[in-house]
C-alpha cells in the first residue's frame, strides 16, 4: 500500500477516505495519511536464478579511478560503500556482541538472509516489474513475484468482515488480499521467514550492508545468546520486521533501542517524510538510525514475517472478523501484542516509496484520481543513495557517479557505531 504524495508534500486531508478518518479518531493518532492506497497483490512464482553478474561487479570491481567524471560522494562514505572487511560483521560497541559467521554468510545470500523475497506486482504493471528486477539485480538479491489482486475479483463471501461500500474500497480489499497471500505462501511453502517488497519501493544501494546492522540489532533486541547462533540471522522470536513504512510508533515504557550512529544513509532531518507518529530522535544526532520494538507502523512498502508471524496474521486478519486496510490490521497486532506478536521497526526506514519520472497517473494501480500531470524527475522518500535513481551508474559499475538525492553526503568520520540502550540514560556495559 502506498501513499500518494508529491515532492512538495502537498496533500489534502479531505481526500482521505472516511474509514481512515474514523480509525484515526478511534486511535487518536496524529496520522496524516494522504490519499489512499496504491496496492497490488497476488500470486505467481517466477524465480530468477541467473547468477548475479551486476552484483558481483558492484562488489568486486572498484570504479575506474582514472575516470574523470566529478564525484558527488564523500570519500568516507565512498569507502563505506565499498564495504568493510568481508569476514567481519558489525560489532556492538558496548557489549562486544557480533554476528556469527553463519549469520553473516546467510545475510550475504540472494534472499537477504530471509528464506524468500517476494515482490508484490500487478500483472498489468510490467514496467514496475522491469524496474524492480533491475534494482534487485544491482543490489544482489532475487525474488519471486507475488501476483497482485484486483479487489473486484475477491468474492464478498471471502471477506470475514463487512467492508464499507465506498469509492476506493476495491483497492483496499485487493491490497489486503495480496498481503494475505504473502502470509499464505509462507505457511503453505513452510518458509521459516520471508520479506515482501511492494513493486514501487526503493532502498539505499548499501542495503546489504545495512541489513547486517539490522540483523545485529534484532539479535540484540531479542536477547539472542552469543554462543548459540540463531536459525534466522535476524534472531529467533520475532513475528514481523517492519522495514519500509511511512510512520512508526514506539511502545510506551519500552526504551530498548539499538542505536546505529554515524550512518551516511540516514536521510537528513528536513527530508524525512512521514505521515504519522515517529520515534523521538532528539537524544541522537542527525545521522543516527534506531531499531526498536514497535507498537505499529503505517504503510507496507516492505516488511518481513516469520512463519509464526504469518500464521498469526492469517488467523487474525483473515479468519477472524477484519475489514480495514492491511496496515491498520498489522498495526493492531503489533500494538495489542496478542499471543506475544513481536514487531521490530527501524527509523528512519530502510525501504521508501519511489516515484518515477513520467506521467503521475502511472504511480497507482488502483487510484481513480486524475493525475494527468508529468513528473520531470523521479524521487524516493527517505532514501539517500537511491538504487532506482542510480541504477544506470550501478549497471556501469560507476560508484564514483552515485548521487545522493538530498545533495552532498555528510562528512562523517569513521564507521557506523552501534550501541544498545534499555533506558534513556542507561548504557549497557560490557562484561
Ligand atoms: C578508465 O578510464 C580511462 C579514462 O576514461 C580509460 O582510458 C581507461 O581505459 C579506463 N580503464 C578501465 C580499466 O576501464
Ligand atoms: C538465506 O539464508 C536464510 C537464513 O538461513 C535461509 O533460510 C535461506 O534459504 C537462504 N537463501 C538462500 C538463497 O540460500
Ligand atoms: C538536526 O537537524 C535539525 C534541522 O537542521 C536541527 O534543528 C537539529 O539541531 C539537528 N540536531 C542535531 C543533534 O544536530
Ligand atoms: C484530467 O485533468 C486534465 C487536465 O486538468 C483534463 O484535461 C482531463 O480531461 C481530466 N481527465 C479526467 C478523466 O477527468
Amino acid at each position: 500500500m502506498g501513499i500518494d504524495i508529491d515532492s512538495e508534500g502537498a496533500y489534502s486531508p479531505s481526500r482521505r477516505p472516511a474509514m481512515i478518518r474514523r480509525e484515526r479518531r478511534d486511535t487518536k493518532r496524529r496520522m496524516v495519511v494522504l490519499s489512499l492506497l496504491t496496492c497490488f497483490a497476488f500470486l505467481t512464482m517466477v524465480a530468477f536464478r541467473r547468477p548475479n553478474s551486476l552484483m558481483s561487479e558492484y562488489t568486486h570491481q572498484l570504479a575506474n579511478s582514472t575516470a574523470s567524471a566529478p564525484s558527488r560522494i564523500d570519500a568516507h562514505a565512498k569507502s563505506w560503500l565499498k564495504g568493510r572487511p568481508k569476514s567481519m560483521g558489525p560489532i556492538l560497541s558496548n557489549s562486544g556482541r557480533h554476528l556469527s559467521d553463519r549469520s553473516l554468510a546467510d545475510l550475504k545470500n540472494t534472499s537477504l538472509g530471509f528464506e524468500k523475497v517476494f515482490v508484490l506486482n500487478m500483472p498489468s504493471r510490467t514496467d514496475k516489474l522491469d524496474a524492480m528486477i533491475l534494482a534487485a539485480s544491482v543490489t544482489g538479491f532475487e525474488f519471486d513475484v507475488l501476483v497482485g489482486v484486483q479487489g473486484e475479483s475477491v468474492s464478498k463471501k471471502a471477506l470475514s468482515g463487512i467492508w464499507e461500500d465506498r469509492p476506493g474500497i476495491d483497492g483496499v480489499v485487493g491490497c489486503w488480499r495480496g498481503h494475505m497471500d504473502f502470509a499464505k505462501e509462507i505457511i503453505s511453502r513452510r518458509l521459516s521467514s520471508a520479506i515482501i517488497i511492494e513493486d514501487d519501493a526503493d532502498w539505499d544501494l548499501n542495503l546489504r550492508s545495512m541489513m547486517e546492522y539490522i540483523a545485529l540489532g534484532s539479535q540484540t533486541l531479542l536477547d539472542t545468546p552469543q554462543d548459540q547462533p540463531p536459525h534466522s540471522p535476524y534472531g529467533d522470536g520475532w513475528d514481523l520486521m517492519w522495514l519500509g513504512h511511512c510512520a512508526s510508533s514506539t511502545i510506551k515504557g519500552d526504551d530498548r533501542r539499538f542505536i546505529m550512529r554515524n550512518d551516511p544513509s540516514v536521510p537528513p532531518w528536513q527530508h524525512r517524510a512521514n505521515y504519522g507518529d515517529i520515534p523521538d530522535m532528539s537524544p541522537y544526532d542527525n545521522t543516527t538510525r534506531i531499531l526498536f520494538f514497535t507498537a505499529g507502523n503505517t504503510c507496507t512498502y516492505s516488511y518481513a514475517l516469520s512463519y509464526r508471524g504469518a500464521a498469526k496474521i492469517l488467523k487474525y486478519l483473515s479468519m477472524d472478523v477484519f475489514n480495514k486496510p492491511i496496515d491498520f490490521g498489522l498495526r493492531e497486532m503489533c500494538e495489542k501484542r496478542e499471543r506475544g506478536f513481536t514487531c521490530i521497526s527501524v527509523f528512519p526506514q530502510i525501504f521508501g516509496e519511489h516515484k518515477p519520472a513520467g506521467a503521475k497517473e502511472r504511480d497507482s494501480d488502483i487510484d481513480q484520481q486524475n493525475r494527468s500531470s508529468v513528473r520531470a524527475k523521479g524521487y524516493s522518500h527517505n532514501i539517500v543513495h537511491s538504487t532506482r535513481l542510480n541504477v544506470e551508474h550501478l549497471i556501469d559499475g560507476r560508484l564514483d557517479l552515485v548521487e545522493n538525492q538530498y545533495g552532498e553526503d555528510p562528512h562523517l568520520e569513521g564507521p557506523i557505531l552501534t550501541e544498545y540502550r534499555t533506558g534513556r540514560e542507561e548504557q549497557i556495559r560490557s562484561g
